[in-house]
Order: C-alpha cells, then structure tokens, then sequence
C-alpha cells in the first residue's frame, strides 16, 4: 500500500520565529486529527531546518529540505551536502522543483545526480517535474513528464524505488490559481504510474506515492485526491497558512 503525503514546500518565505510558529501549530493542530496513515510534512528553508526540526516534539510532522547539492562536499560556495543535511536529522529532500530548473538552471542530468547522492546517503527524494503551458496547449505535457523522469529516474535499481516519492506539477498551475482539474491530474498520474510499471514492473508503480503541486487549496483538495492515482499533494501558498494546510490534510486524511 502506499503512503498518503501532504507536504507544505514553504519556499523562500518566514523568517526564523515565524517558521517555527507555524511548524508547532500545524503540529498541535495535526495532534487532534486521525491523520489515518497520511504523512505531514514540512519544508522549511535551510537555515531554518534545524530550529524548526528541534522545536517540534513527536514526528507526527516531518521536516524536509527543499533542495541538496549533488557533491559531497567541497568547493560549491552557498551550497548544502547531504551530509549536512541528515547531520541534523533530516532524511528527505525536495528535488527538481520547477523554480529550482527555472530559475537555478537545474538539469536533467543535474537532478539524475542529486538522486543518486540521495541513494547513497540512504535519504529520501520527493521528486518533482510537470509540463510548462505551452506543453499542455500543443498536447507535449506527456512527452515532456515522461523524459524528464527517465532522464532522472529510470537508471534506478528496483530497491531504490522505496526511497522516491513523485510530485507531479505543471508549471502553468504553480502559484497562479489555476489548477489541473482533477480529471487532468487523474490522467497524468495515471500515466505516470504506468510509465514506472513499463520499466519497474506493477509492485513498484504501484507503492510509489505520486503526489500533485500546483494551487491546491482546502476547496479543491478533496476532489483531487479521491483521483485514485493521486496520493497527496506538494503545497506552496495555501501551506503558509495553517487553516488552509490543515483543511489540505484533513482531505487527504479523510479517504
Ligand atoms: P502553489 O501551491 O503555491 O501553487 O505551489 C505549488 C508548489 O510549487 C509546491 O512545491
């Protein structure tokens, strides 16, 4: 069976006091909810992992990083190892978002690396990719997904499937309100499971979680995530706020 994930990437936004605010009330609110096996998560920017990670006291709420650099250590000024990362405790790491490729200039070939220092650091991946919009209007969206997952991906041993998690985002839909309606999202992700399934086999497609990014909100949560393919979601503005995040995850809670 797979894993229910609603996950809040919180982006370049809240400074150090506010993060931990917001992580801790998400945290109490969480505590009065039957999540029902859905995992919360977090994702805070760098320098406020380890405050936020610290401040809260159970792990019904995970915390994540948004991105990692690929290399173990060394010459890279500005960025962040894995294994820096998990020496404050945090074991996954968001990567490939669209603004990470927009505007960071982050390749397929970049990410492929990424995953595989992932791997090698026993960390988990959520890993995201989705079409631009004129993709989606000239009818490329499913060509576009799945090369940026086999570039990405598809050099993966079957084992190493228990440590990814998709996010699936059209970029046309991030931060702009409009969301792919659940019909599209379905299809997507219904594409995408059989993609794994063609190389990976049906066991694999079908315990990776696949989640959707882009303007999900508590009024439209639930229609999106009772999509069968759909396992969740990955939240940037409405995960600011924590009524909009806990209607986010009740939805996801209550199927
Ligand atoms: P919005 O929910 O603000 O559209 O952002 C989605 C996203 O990019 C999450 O990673």
């Amino acid at each position: 069976m797979r894993t229910k994930i609603v996950a809040g990437n919180w982006k370049m936004n809240n400074n150090y006091e506010d993060s931990i605010k917001l992580a801790k009330d998400i945290e109490s609110k969480a505590a009065n909810l039957n999540l029902n096996n859905t995992r919360v998560i977090v994702a805070p920017t760098f320098v406020n992992l380890k405050g936020v990670k610290d401040s809260l006291g159970n792990a019904s709420v995970e915390v994540v990083a948004q991105n990692m650099h690929q290399a173990k250590n060394g010459a890279y000024t500005g960025e962040i190892s894995a294994e820096m990362l998990q020496s404050i405790g945090i074991k996954t790491v968001i990567l490939g978002h669209s603004e990470r490729r927009t505007y960071f200039n982050e390749t397929d070939e970049a990410l492929a690396e990424k995953i595989n220092t992932v791997l090698e650091n026993n960390m988990e991946a959520i890993f995201c990719f989705g079409e631009v919009l004129e993709d989606r209007k000239s009818d490329n969206h499913f060509n576009v997904v799945e090369s940026q997952i086999k570039k990405a991906l598809f050099h993966l041993k079957d084992a190493d499937w228990k440590s990814i998690v998709l996010a699936y985002e059209p970029v046309w839909a991030i931060g702009t309100g409009e969301t792919a309606s659940p019909e599209q999202a379905q299809d997507m992700h219904a594409f995408i499971r059989n993609l794994v399934a063609s190389k990976y086999g049906d066991a694999i497609a079908d315990n990776v979680s696949i989640l959707y990014g882009g303007s999900v909100k508590p009024s439209n949560a639930q229609e999106i995530f009772s999509k069968p393919d759909v396992d969740g979601g990955l939240i940037g503005g409405a995960a600011l706020n924590v009524d909009d995040f806990m209607g986010i995850i009740t939805a996801a809670a209550n199927l």
